[in-house]
């Protein structure tokens, strides 16, 4: 199969994970007789660097002529410090994820017997975790509307609003990977407190109704944040809102052992992007030690949802479990020994193998 992949690195550790991503697709083309196009743009504290502009239209056009994003991380220390900046380099990706419609973000989270110890959690609390954030990410108090500060600067406001119908596209997403999973939908909000989480329950309840196959379990997400590191098996489909999907996945991270290790998909009605859960790591960039698995991870997704080629994203994942068991890893597990390169270099040579 062609396929264009619109390849954005961004910011800090980015352009060294994504190098290792980008390794390991033209390992599975090699191995799979494909043909992949790289076409690399500029997005984050890069592109405004480089225009002013944290998604520059090239970069929204590179996207749209793409079949698939592969996508690094963004955010700069600079920016961070600076709480007045008016351009930031997140506000890049937030566009990205609007003006594509990438409303769905797929983040799938398993313990990995060869990382139990690697987890700051009891093995026996862990072992045989397997489920799925799916968090809402273009509306919510991400986008909503008044936002801002009073004349004088001393008060500011978010908003956060819902509609049905983008409660309903969501839920049909959830409801989907349920169905080919064990058919159970956990909806995480706070409707005791939030009227955006009263519409959410009422929507979800309403449309579960159709699908008496699937469970449908409605917890506050304050609860959930302790039952994820308590009970976190009881968990399969995760449905949940923009803010608190943020939150929960990142908490979720710490059972599989690594936040280096946990990829993500945003998909839309057309195209999908694909990165890993983690920030842009400023303090590794350029060491060559970060952990490229969640990117490569990524790529594997990418290959799955998008191209519908799963023998070619089951290699990778064989090939990072394989990794994993091992020990070809990086500092952030196990204290391992090995540097970002030369993981991606293993996981290149265990693809190529069998
Ligand atoms: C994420 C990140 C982003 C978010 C930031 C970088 C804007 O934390 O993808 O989870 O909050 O959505
Ligand atoms: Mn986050």
């Amino acid at each position: 199969m062609n396929k264009k992949i619109a390849v954005l690195p961004g910011d800090g550790i980015g352009p060294e994970i994504i190098e290792e991503a980008v390794k390991v697709l033209k390992a599975i083309e090699k191995k799979f007789n494909h043909q992949f196009e790289y076409n690399y743009g500029l997005i984050g504290a890069a592109a405004i660097d480089d225009s002013g502009n944290p998604y520059p239209d090239a970069t929204h056009e590179l996207c749209l002529q793409s079949d698939a994003i592969l996508f690094g991380a963004i955010g700069d220390p600079k920016y961070d410090n600076d709480p007045t900046a008016k351009i930031r380099p997140e506000q890049g990706l937030l566009k990205m994820r609007s003006s594509l419609g990438l409303y769905a973000n797929i983040r799938p989270v398993k313990s990995y017997d060869a990382l139990l110890d690697a987890s700051p959690l009891k093995n026996d609390r862990i072992k045989d975790v397997d489920f799925v954030v799916i968090r809402e990410l273009i509306s919510g108090i991400y986008f909503g509307m008044p936002r801002g500060r009073n004349e004088d600067r001393t008060a500011a406001y978010d908003t956060c609003t819902y509609t049905k119908e983008e409660i309903i596209r969501i839920t049909e997403k959830a409801f989907q990977f349920a169905r080919n999973r064990k058919k159970k939908v956990t909806l995480l909000d706070k409707a005791n407190v939030l009227e955006t989480s009263r519409l959410w329950r009422e929507t979800v309840t309403e449309y579960a109704k159709q699908f008496p196959d699937i469970e449908l379990e409605c917890n506050y997400i304050d609860s959930a944040a302790m039952e994820i590191i308590t009970k976190p098996r009881k968990f399969d489909v995760i449905l949940t809102e923009n803010l608190f999907g943020d939150i929960i996945s990142d908490e979720a991270s710490v059972i599989a052992g690594s936040l280096g290790i946990l990829p993500s998909a945003s998909l839309g009605d057309t195209i999908g992007l694909f990165e890993p859960i983690h920030g842009s790591y400023p303090q590794a960039a350029g060491k060559n030690i970060a952990n490229p698995m969640a990117t490569i991870l990524s790529a594997a997704m990418l290959l799955e949802y998008s191209f519908g080629m799963m023998s070619e994203s089951r290699a990778i994942v064989e090939a990072v479990d394989r990794a994993m068991k091992e020990n070809f890893v990086t500092e952030d597990i196990n204290n391992g020994k090995y540097s970002t390169s030369e993981v991606g270099d293993k996981i290149v040579e265990f693809i190529l193998a069998v």
